[in-house]
């Protein structure tokens, strides 16, 4: 044991030594994973002197294991206090022994954690997979084991608990160990070995079990101290995000960041991504240290000899081995929200410190779980795992997660929520579109909007069926027609007959309808024409994506706000009346929903308006 008390320097001295592992635990609930990590803390004995003593007493208040200490109520009490604050993270705890030291992350078991899990094992080296002797291996397991596969961990402990539960009976262990390898097989792991253990007992835990004698793998302790798991980021090449630009005054300009793979040395050539500008390296600054080369993991402000355009979120790297830039990912997705990703919507996508637009352009399949068989799907549901595309609208410099971590992960944002929606890893880059360059043509938009005498324009009508769109549309048409404005009405009836006429009312069918409107819209407004259309439009997120294809000013909003009852009360063709006879299963306002703008240009209270009034307020917006 190392007495933290009596030597404490020596004690530092050694520990600074020691390599680091960082580790993570998974498992179902009542698989003892609290017990367990109680045990290993325990028996490593860093748990400070009065923690055991008030354990000792709460044990015998609350335990569950008669007048023994209960380890689970050593970590329980740990995550409570962790969860009076709002967000439920993950805990890392720490440990040593004598020949290594320790980061484990403790991550909550339910499916609705998931996020928390993914956090904890996109750090991990190792897992630690828990399953109960009793139950064998779950869905929940397997859940677990792929996405520690899918997050980058190769080396797994397959911990079979509660042994005494089953009076250490060899035969249940090898059949939950040939369960569980049967499906590891299919992953990405390199290694996967199974331990016996009581957690409660400490059984192969730390010391080596008189109970079986049919075992002679390591224990628990033992493989997490002898574990290769090392990571080779330093010997990669140089990649720094750059977190913050360092300018105290005018003599001073220096990028600050942690090193993120691989290291920088005094003079050397580096490349600012995406920009691509290039300079060498005049100094590199640790705190009022100057160092000559600084390596993975350290946080540095480097200064270069030369000005160079650098600001958060540019990638620095050495010149001649570059990180890719792209625009195009295949991509996978751990979705987190309630609110299932779809096909064709945009999301904001975060990576280190860059943000940036980025659509859904395809959901390749999501994994049925159990069997990792591929399943085509339009949408990503909470908790799904699932492939998919992505189109960025600027390119950004990054890596394969399976080459570099930090480079190669994102979380996709909700623009409207600001909620994290999902958790994603780079596979590769897409390069379909390289060749593909805007063809440059001679007349342009404000060429032909001279030319028609006006600018042109998208008047966005939104609104249940049967608020008035196409009637204020087609009045308000006439009335610019008469003014020699030349217009086009994108109708949604109309519309569906041809261009769409392969789409219906699903979420993801309105999605893909309002998406290549929003296109048709862009294509008439660079005509130089006035488009109206008039479609439910029912989600923020597609009439938010149409706005973004047109210039400032070019999209005008127009809530036709008619209350659920009136328009249902018109009912023009009859179609509220299927709805409600169950007829019509996703009826925008009975079945499905319908989300009213926040800030629309132009707000029209059509309930109660007749149309001429309204036709009247959206032209005088337009003068
Ligand atoms: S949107 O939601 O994708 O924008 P769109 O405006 O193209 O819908 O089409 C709506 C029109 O389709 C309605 O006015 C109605 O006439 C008809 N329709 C048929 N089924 C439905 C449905 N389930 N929900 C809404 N509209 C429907």
């Amino acid at each position: 044991m190392n007495d933290l008390s009596t030597n404490i320097d020596a004690y530092l001295e050694t520990q600074s030594k020691l390599d680091l592992l960082r580790f993570i635990t998974c498992g179902s609930v009542d698989d003892g994973k609290s017990t367990l990590i109680g045990r290993m803390l325990y028996e490593a004995q860093l748990i400070f002197e009065d923690q055991v003593a008030a354990l000792k007493n709460e044990s015998r208040h609350h335990g569950t294991q008669g007048g023994e200490i209960d380890f689970a109520l050593l970590v329980d009490g740990l995550a409570a206090e962790r969860e009076q604050g709002i967000t439920i993270d993950v805990a890392y705890r720490f440990f040593a022994t004598d020949h290594r030291k320790f980061i484990v992350a403790d991550t909550p078991g339910h499916e609705q954690y998931t996020r928390n899990m993914a956090t904890g094992a996109s750090t991990a080296d190792v897992a630690v997979i828990l399953v109960d002797a009793q139950s064998g291996v779950l869905t929940q397991t397997k859940r677990h084991s792929f996405i520690c596969s899918l997050l980058g961990i190769r080396h797994v402990a397959l911990a079979v608990n509660k042994m005494d539960l089953v009076d250490f009976e060899p035969d249940i262990y090898r059949k939950i160990v040939a369960d569980y390898q049967a499906f590891a097989r299919k992953l990405a792991f390199k290694d996967v070995t199974a331990i016996p253990v009581s957690a409660l007992d400490g059984d192969n835990v730390v010391t080596r079990s008189a109970r079986t004698p049919w075992y002679s793998g390591p224990t628990l302790i033992g493989f997490l101290e002898t574990v290769n798991a090392h990571h080779t980021m330093r010997e990669q090449g140089f990649r720094m995000p750059v977190q913050w630009v360092n300018r105290p005054d005018r003599t001073f300009r220096g990028f600050s960041g942690t090193i993120v793979s691989g290291q920088v040395g005094l003079g050397d050539e580096v490349r600012i991504l995406p920009s691509g500008e290039v300079a060498r390296v005049a100094d590199i600054v640790l705190y009022t240290n100057r160092l000559k080369t600084a390596v993975t993991d350290q946080a540095v402000t480097l200064c270069l000899e030369s000005e160079v355009d650098c600001s958060r979120g540019d990638l620095i790297v050495n010149s001649n081995d570059p990180a890719e830039v792209a625009d195009q990912f295949e991509v996978s997705l751990v979705w987190m929200d309630q609110e299932p990703g779809h096909h064709g919507r945009a999301y904001w996508l975060k990576t280190g410190t860059t943000r940036v637009n980025a659509t859904i352009t395809n959901l390749k399949y999501k994994y049925n779980i159990n069997t990792l068989e591929h399943l085509s799907t339009h949408n990503l549901a909470l908790n799904d795992i699932g492939e998919a595309t992505l189109s960025l609208d600027r390119g950004i410099a990054f890596e394969p997660y399976a080459k570099n971590r930090a480079l190669g992960s994102f979380v996709l944002i909700d623009r409207f929520s600001n909620a994290t929606v999902a958790a994603g890893m780079i596979n590769f880059a897409l390069r379909r579109a390289k060749n593909i360059h805007r063809q440059k043509l001679a007349i342009n938009k404000a060429a032909r909007e001279a030319l028609s005498g006006h600018k042109a324009r998208v008047l966005w009508f939104t609104g249940l069926s049967g608020a008035g769109k196409s009637s204020i549309a087609d009045a308000l048409e006439q009335r610019l027609h008469e003014r020699g404005v030349r217009t086009y009405i994108l109708d949604g009836d109309n519309v569906r007959h041809g261009l769409n006429q392969d789409l219906g009312f699903s979420d993801a069918d309105r999605i893909e309808n309002i998406r290549r409107v929003a296109e048709v819209a862009k294509l008439m407004v660079d005509a130089g024409i006035v488009v109206l259309t008039a479609f439910i439009s029912p989600f923020r997120a597609e009439r938010d994506m149409a706005r973004r294809l047109m210039n400032e000013g070019e999209f005008v909003e127009i809530f036709v706000d008619t209350p659920l009852e009136e328009a249902e009360r018109r009912d023009t063709k009859g179609l509220y009346a299927k709805a409600r006879r169950g007829e019509l299963p996703n009826f925008t306002g009975v079945g499905s929903s319908y989300e009213a703008p926040q800030q629309p240009e132009i707000h029209l209270r059509a309930g109660e308006q007749s149309i001429e009034s309204c036709v009247q307020e959206i032209l005088d917006y337009l003068n």
